[in-house]
């Protein structure tokens, strides 16, 4: 694996490069649902480059950013076990030198509902971020977790604005064989946290099984119920059209995502799942 820290090493090795380039962008923290991405970016004999920025502009709350975990050592021995092709590994002056035009993007419904809601200038952070690798590494393709489906709502978005060429791929969840969806945030669990956040995925599918036999708004309480025995703050638990993200009050026969963020402790957690609307009467 090759690490480039610098823009300009960087492209200047991507300019002899004839194949599929697929892009994994991350904040480090390395899982497996991380080297998930990397295990399909790397079909087709694309080459795959991953890049690992802590980006401050996508975090509102800077308590956050500081207890972000930092495990840049473990990370490139993980993707060096996962063959990844090259890391990108750059210094917030290399993202962000002075005078680099910062631009500010309209993304309507998005930036005011759910994440948009509860964290805001948070997709302005990412979009702004995304973009600048987007314009550095030039992909032609763009892998994202399904985990944080706002997010890929909001990069589809971004590309349709800035007239991209670049394809978003987003790869279901991965989850622990107790349900809890991966994230780098898991780490910050205490052991008694760690064994009530699997309650969420539970409680997400409580919500899927029952949608033929009891409203939304009863399941939606019952949902906050069941999760504060756990210890777990709901911040919301919204249901929406798969496509725009426009909030429902009920099922229909349109696909839909069941959103999910909350607090156990200290640590932030979201969730979703997605619920065919073939299934529901
Ligand atoms: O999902 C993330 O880890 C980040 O939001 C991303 C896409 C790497 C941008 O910083």
């Amino acid at each position: 694996m090759k690490i480039f820290k610098t823009v300009k090493s960087l492209q200047n090795y991507l300019a002899s490069k004839k194949e599929i380039i697929n892009f994994v962008p991350t904040m480090g923290a390395l899982h497996a649902g991380h080297i998930k991405l990397i295990s399909e970016a790397q079909k087709n004999n694309a080459l795959v480059v991953c890049s690992i920025f802590i980006n401050p502009k996508q975090f509102n709350d800077p308590g956050d950013l500081k207890k972000y975990p930092v495990t840049t050592e473990s990370d490139i021995d993980k993707l060096y076990h996962a063959e990844c092709d090259i890391l990108f590994l750059p210094d917030t002056q290399e993202i962000y030198p002075s005078g680099l035009e910062i631009a500010k993007y309209d993304l309507g419904n998005l930036n005011e509902i759910l994440e948009g809601k509860f964290r805001s200038g948070h997709f302005q952070g990412v979009c702004i971020v995304v973009n600048r690798l987007l314009s550095i590494i030039k992909p032609n393709n763009l892998f994202l977790g399904q985990k944080d489906y706002q997010q890929c709502a909001v990069i589809n978005k971004l590309l349709q604005i800035t007239n991209s060429n670049c394809k978003l791929i987003i790869i279901p969840t991965q989850r622990e064989k107790d349900g809890l969806a991966m994230s780098s945030r898991n780490v910050r669990l205490t052991e008694i946290e760690r064994n009530e956040a699997p309650e969420i995925y539970k409680q997400l599918k409580i919500i899927e099984n029952l949608r033929n036999k009891v409203s939304l708004s009863k399941l939606k309480e019952e949902f906050i119920e069941a999760l504060q025995q756990k210890n777990i703050q709901t911040e919301y638990i919204e249901l929406a059209d798969a496509d725009d993200l426009h909030l429902k009050n009920n099922f229909d026969d349109k696909d839909s995502v069941l959103l999910f963020a909350g607090y156990l402790g200290g640590v932030r957690l979201i969730d979703n799942i997605i619920i065919n609307g073939h299934h529901v009467n």
